[in-house]
């Protein structure tokens, strides 16, 4: 496969497509607010932030896509809410502007037919390569580690922690980082959070929510708190700070 890997603004005619590529996302995950934020703007204003690609043999059919957002970062502690917290801080600074002084990477996304391939590390060394064209000496990442879901009662930073014999990290996609050179810095313990009637959660999940406490959803990282009373669920979702230096 030759892989074609350019920014959106470069080639604008993927923007209409760019959320439809078959993948493989739970779909609560899409119904965080923020989440809904950045993809309007993310075609427009973020166009130069994000990766498209794209294969020789069909061109014009995505493969992956890869997002980041310029945020303030100001030198400071990376954000206890990791994903919202670079997406409000990014939009906020642009809306005062203000200069965003730190970069951070937003999702990498491979088409479901397409994964297990290793187009995960192309697509994260083009973001690595991106950012530093843009200037910037450091990419931060809140990764969602991709097999977390499997263990959702584990706290994260126990899972985080954990390595492999040769050193590596237990997780793949935070292998993948690590691997390409990013440090595992902390935990952002509410990176992501969706709050739904208990409704919504049926409908995203096929799941009853007929009972008030912990329940465990197929792709949740963590248990989503479910209050029958007060008829709603919320899922909080812990990511992992993966910092990325460019020089
Ligand atoms: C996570 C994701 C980007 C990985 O991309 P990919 O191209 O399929 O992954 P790769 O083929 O490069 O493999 C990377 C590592 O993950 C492992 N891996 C890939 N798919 C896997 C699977 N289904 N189960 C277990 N491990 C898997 C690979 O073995 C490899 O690990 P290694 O260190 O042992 O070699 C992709 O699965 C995806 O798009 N997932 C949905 C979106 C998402 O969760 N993105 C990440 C959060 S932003």
């Amino acid at each position: 496969m030759a892989l074609k890997i350019t920014t959106l603004e470069e080639r604008p005619e993927f923007a209409s497509s760019l959320w439809d590529m078959d993948h493989t996302w739970p779909e609560f995950v899409l119904n965080d607010p923020i989440a809904d934020l950045f993809y309007a703007i993310a075609t427009t204003t973020y166009a130069g932030y994000v990766l498209v690609a794209d294969d020789d043999a069909e061109p014009g059919r995505l493969v992956a896509r890869g997002c980041m957002i310029p945020y303030l970062a100001e030198g400071g502690e990376l954000p206890e809410d990791g994903w919202d917290g670079v997406i409000r801080s990014g939009w906020l600074a642009r809306t005062r502007g203000l200069p965003a002084d730190g970069i951070s990477a937003l999702e990498i996304s491979v088409r479901s037919d397409l994964q297990g391939r290793g187009l995960s590390s192309v697509m994260l060394a083009a973001m690595r390569e991106r950012a530093a064209r843009l200037g910037h000496t450091e990419l931060v990442a809140p990764v969602r580690p991709n097999r977390k879901h499997l263990e959702p009662r584990t706290p994260m930073t126990e899972y985080a922690s954990r390595t492999r014999p040769d050193g590596l990290p237990h997780d793949a996609w935070l292998r993948v980082h690590v691997r390409a050179g990013g440090k595992i810095v902390k935990v952002a313990p509410r990176s992501m959070v969706v709050a739904g009637t208990l409704d919504e959660w049926r409908k995203w999940t096929d799941l009853p929510f007929d009972r008030t406490g912990a329940v465990e959803v197929p792709g949740a990282l963590t248990p989503v708190h479910c209050d029958v009373d007060q008829d709603h669920a919320v899922y909080v979702e812990p990511n992992v700070w993966v910092s990325h230096p460019l020089t």
